[in-house]
């Protein structure tokens, strides 16, 4: 969480930080600021214009103007330790005023530490975790910002990455990472520094990523990267086809909403030509065994995770191989069986969530085949697997995820096919499967048509302070993402259960008025999933159904009809009228759709 961007080159640095900090807000937004390298006769000012609120307020602070240098770090908060205030925003100075630091993480010794520098005769003033690192900066340095950054890491705990400037050294920029995202974009006389991909974007599509506990010194025409113990590291440039475009709105009034429209495209760039109906699939997975597994456990968090409880059925199906899906948060702690003959499959958008991360490093000391399906090319996860498989969602900017989850989906049961393959599996039903997912695109493409019937129903539904999503099998599954994005837009109430599990406790919450949305698309539990409805609107509950059955009741107050597909497939295509009625529901109450309270697209503490 929170947002970091740096920039050294020939142009004034304050712009491209505002506009990279404007792109990242979604990283967090409690609190914004600068720190820019001034010149003044022959030499530099450290100067810091920062306040509570968003990046917009910073924008509009007409001091900025001042900021003149070619040199800055720049940073979106998220708080963890401290309320969002303009003395807890960042950047951080320490006592001398010389060093700077913006942090994204978590520093967990920070008391310790911050005991070690008050015994020491500094003063800490704010309530972060944070300023301990420039003031152990401070009193680690030398002369050498290289060895000092680097003997004020062995001292940290916790994630950190870290940008400080300094007028001692007004050429550079000193960065560093450890469980926390950092990437270097490369120009011509200018370089770029940025916790996301997206936030540089305009600038370059070359890339330096840098690994775990890596010290990099950023020059406007030169950088090096070295280890904790100060050896020069070599490395890769990687080239990011994504374009600044599509991280931009493109006439859309959300991110949020032109995300969901990017869905047929989305999916149909991620099946790319990994699948064609007379061939095999190919991941490029062809290396590993997969004959020596006897359990797959699908670990990921919130929407990842429900694309993996969507993806399991085809997954047990297709390759017979028991298969659980696990919170990443609870993975770790419940001693999971986890041995060689193990598949641990890992999701997630932004390959940088500290819960599945924490929990691969798990899996992968427990001797288990580790593969991830990322959205995020070179994100920590895609470099701690062993195995990557990318969805080519493109950046998803809003917080809500929408085409990543869809993508995410597609992906596995192409996953779930590739294994089945492997294993010498083969039927008529999974020729069809094939057929089903490569039409997947054109059928997202018609479930989209919805929207206006899904905002009249939203419209009326805005109002409501508890609302219930229900269904059996996939459509259960579906429920529970529909009701998270509801949750997490909205700010209403929303659970999600079994339909058959209604009667046994929930329906007890049924009382006149109260909305029930019935997902209803397979076509063996769709009857029973029918009686639980009704037995809710005989509880007076208003329902809505998503189906792609030929249902005739009039006591349902709307039928949204989708394209029919294969049961397992159905989620991609019911989810879009659930995602478009969260949409609309939060439009309704006005509320800030790609920036809802207290969340942020990456998750990077635990
Ligand atoms: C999705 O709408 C949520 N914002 C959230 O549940 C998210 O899916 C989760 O934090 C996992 O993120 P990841 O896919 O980047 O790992």
């Amino acid at each position: 969480m929170c947002g970091i961007v740096g920039y050294i080159g020939n142009k004034k640095a304050t712009p491209v930080l505002i506009n990279g900090l404007l792109s990242l807000e979604y990283r967090g937004y409690d609190s914004a600021g600068v720190a820019v390298l001034n010149p003044s006769n022959d030499n530099y000012i450290l100067n810091i214009i920062k306040d509570k609120g968003r990046v917009k307020n910073l924008e509009a602070n007409p001091e900025l103007e001042n900021l003149i240098g070619n040199v800055g770090i720049a940073h979106t908060r998220w708080a963890t330790h401290g309320m969002p205030s303009k003395g807890n925003a960042h950047p951080h100075l320490d006592n001398s005023g010389k060093f700077a630091v913006v942090h994204n993480g978590i520093i967990e010794n920070y008391l310790e530490l911050k005991n070690k520098l008050q015994d020491n005769g500094y003063k800490l003033y704010s309530e972060t975790d944070t300023e301990v690192i420039p003031n152990l900066i401070h009193m680690n340095y030398n002369g050498d910002i290289l060895e000092a950054v680097s003997k004020t890491m062995k001292e940290l705990k916790g994630s950190y990455a870290i940008e400080v400037i300094s007028p001692l050294f007004p050429d550079k920029i000193v960065i560093a990472k450890k469980d926390s995202p950092l990437v270097v974009g490369i120009g011509k006389d200018e370089n770029f520094i940025a916790s996301d991909i997206p936030a540089v974007l305009a600038h370059t599509n070359n890339f330096y990523f840098m690994d775990e506990e890596e010290i990099a010194v950023v020059e406007k025409d030169k950088i090096k990267f070295y280890n904790l113990d100060l050896q020069e590291v070599h490395k890769d440039i990687k080239n990011i086809e994504w374009d600044a475009e599509s991280s931009e709105k493109n006439g859309f009034e959300d991110y949020m909403l032109k995300e969901i429209y990017e869905q047929p495209q989305a999916i149909r760039e991620t099946i790319g030509s990994r699948l064609s109906v007379d061939k095999q699939v190919e991941l490029g997975l062809d290396e590993i065994d997969f004959s020596k597994f006897n359990k797959i456990y699908i670990v990921a968090c919130g929407t990842a995770m429900h694309a993996g409880i969507a993806a399991k059925y085809a997954l047990e199906r297709f390759c017979k191989i028991s298969t659980e899906v696990d919170m990443a948060s609870e993975f770790r702690y419940r001693n999971p069986l986890v041995d060689e003959h193990t598949l641990c499959i890992f999701i997630s958008q932004s390959g940088e969530t500290a819960d599945t991360i924490a929990a691969l490093k798990l899996a992968k000391s427990a001797g288990a085949t580790t593969i991830s399906v990322v959205n995020v090319i070179g994100s920590s996860i895609t470099r701690l697997s062993d195995y990557t498989i990318y969805t080519h969602a493109g950046p998803e900017i809003a917080v809500a995820s929408t085409k990543a989850y869809t993508c995410q989906v597609t992906l596995l049961n192409i996953l779930a096919i590739n294994i089945a393959e492997s294993l010498g599996y083969s039927s008529n039903e999974l020729n069809q499967f094939k057929v089903d997912l490569l039409e997947l695109p054109d059928k997202v493409k018609i479930a989209l048509e919805s929207a206006q019937e899904v905002k009249s129903f939203a419209d009326k539904t805005c109002t409501q302070q508890d609302l219930y999503f229900i269904g059996r099998g996939l459509d259960y599954a579906v429920s529970m993402e529909g009701s998270l994005k509801l949750k997490e837009i909205s700010y209403i109430h929303s659970e999600a259960y079994a339909a058959g599990e209604l009667k046994h406790g929930p329906i007890a919450l049924i009382e006149n008025g109260v909305t029930v949305i019935g997902v209803a698309t397979n076509p063996v539990t769709t009857e029973k999933t029918l009686s639980n409805l009704e037995e809710a609107i005989t509880r007076g509950a208003n329902v809505l159904v998503v189906t792609n059955q030929d249902i005739r009741n009039d006591k349902i107050g709307m039928l949204l009809h989708i394209p029919e597909t294969h049961p397992y497939l159905s989620p991609i295509i019911s989810v879009v009228p659930l995602q478009l009625f969260a949409y609309y529901i939060a439009k309704a109450k006005k509320l800030d759709v790609d920036k809802p309270r207290n969340l942020a697209k990456s998750v990077t503490v635990e």
